[in-house]
């Protein structure tokens, strides 16, 4: 369905969990976030009918999302329950790879269409650092998994943090040369954790172009991808530029998002949620508060004026 100012909303991103084995610096204190109580989050029958209702009004994409998915039991059932409704058709994955090796398989037969993962180095020392507790040796094992069983195209999502992975951009863009792989640089949100890295790690993508001159622009397949994407001459995977501060996409936004807790999230960038919870045993009266929600999706977001969201990224999924 339309919003006010006329964008199709037909992509549902899914937090089915709020916990992950990683504790990543710009998203995670070292010591993890609270524990949520078991009863406040939705089961997956319950992600379920918010999904079939989503898809009802015009939802053809559903992403899951966390913390980490994959450290969800059951998650392999809950995709092939997703990818049984009708009108959704595609279902993808955002996870930091670690468990991704063990999964693959399973989850492409449940119907997963393909899968975005996490990696902000490619030094076993560096990813150790940044994450906390990570063995980077997984997440490679878990990257050609995908590959193998057809999770493709697999794309890595590396956040650029000044004085950490800067260095390392032509490493990553040579990654596409020979290889059926997108890696999209997406610059340092100001939010949760990362709120308190923001001056001393935020680094505007332009350094990408200038990194590696030979990059060249092509077209974008969809145009409500956050990521501008180029190739190298030649180069088989692309590589996408997301800015979500130095260019606002909010113009082609097409995206809402579910909380693990059941509450809709209209903007990454907005501390309004709704809560679907009381309604989730009333179909009609469910289908009409998601209907409101989505007409009152916000046109922008104001991160230019410091208008900061303090809740984890883990939280809201990305
Ligand atoms: P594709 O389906 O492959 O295009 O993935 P995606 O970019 O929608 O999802 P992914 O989970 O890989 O997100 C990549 C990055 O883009 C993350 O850092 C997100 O937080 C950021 N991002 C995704 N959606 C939005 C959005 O609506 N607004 C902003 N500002 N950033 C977003
Ligand atoms: N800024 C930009 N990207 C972030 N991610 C998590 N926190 C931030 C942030 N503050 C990324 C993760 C993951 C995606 C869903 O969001 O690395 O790839
Ligand atoms: Fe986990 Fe992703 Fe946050 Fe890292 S960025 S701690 S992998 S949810």
């Amino acid at each position: 369905m339309k919003d006010s100012f006329g964008r199709d909303i037909n992509y549902l991103r899914i937090s089915i969990t709020d916990l992950c084995n990683l504790r990543c610096r710009y998203c995670m204190p070292a010591s993890g976030i609270e524990k949520v109580e078991h009863e406040d989050i939705l089961s997956f029958e319950e992600f379920h009918r918010i999904a079939e209702i989503a898809a009802e009004l015009g939802v053809k994409k559903v992403r899951v999302t966390g913390g980490e998915p994959l450290v969800k039991k059951d998650l392999v059932k809950f995709i092939e329950s997703l990818s049984s409704i009708e009108g959704i058709e595609e279902i993808a994955l955002t996870t930091n790879g670690i468990m991704l090796e063990d999964y693959a398989e399973d989850l492409k037969k449940a119907g997963l269409t393909r899968v975005n993962i996490s990696l902000d180095t490619l030094d076993s020392e560096k990813y150790r650092e940044i994450t906390r507790v990570g063995d980077l040796e997984k997440v490679k094992r878990g990257i050609e998994k995908a590959k193998q069983v057809g999770l493709t195209p697999v794309k890595l999502n590396v956040v650029l943090i000044g004085g950490f992975n800067v260095e390392e951009i032509p490493d990553f863009v040579e990654l596409t040369r020979n290889d059926d792989i997108d890696v999209r640089f997406i610059e340092l949100m100001p939010i949760g954790e990362a709120l308190k890295m923001k001056d001393a790690h935020s680094v505007s993508a332009d350094i990408i172009l200038e990194s590696v001159p030979e990059l060249y622009p092509v077209e974008r397949e969809d145009v409500s991808s956050p990521a501008k994407y180029y190739k190298l001459p030649g180069g088989k995977g692309k590589v996408g530029i997301i800015e979500p501060i130095t260019c606002k996409f909010c113009s082609d936004c097409n995206r809402i998002r579910l909380t693990s807790k059941g509450k809709i999230k209209l903007c990454l960038h907005s501390d309004e949620e709704i809560d679907l919870k009381p309604y989730l045993d009333d179909r009609k009266k469910l289908r009409e508060v998601l209907e409101e929600s989505i007409g009152r999706k916000p046109e922008e977001h104001h991160l230019e004026d410091g208008q900061y969201v303090e809740k984890s990224m883990s939280k809201i999924g990305g």
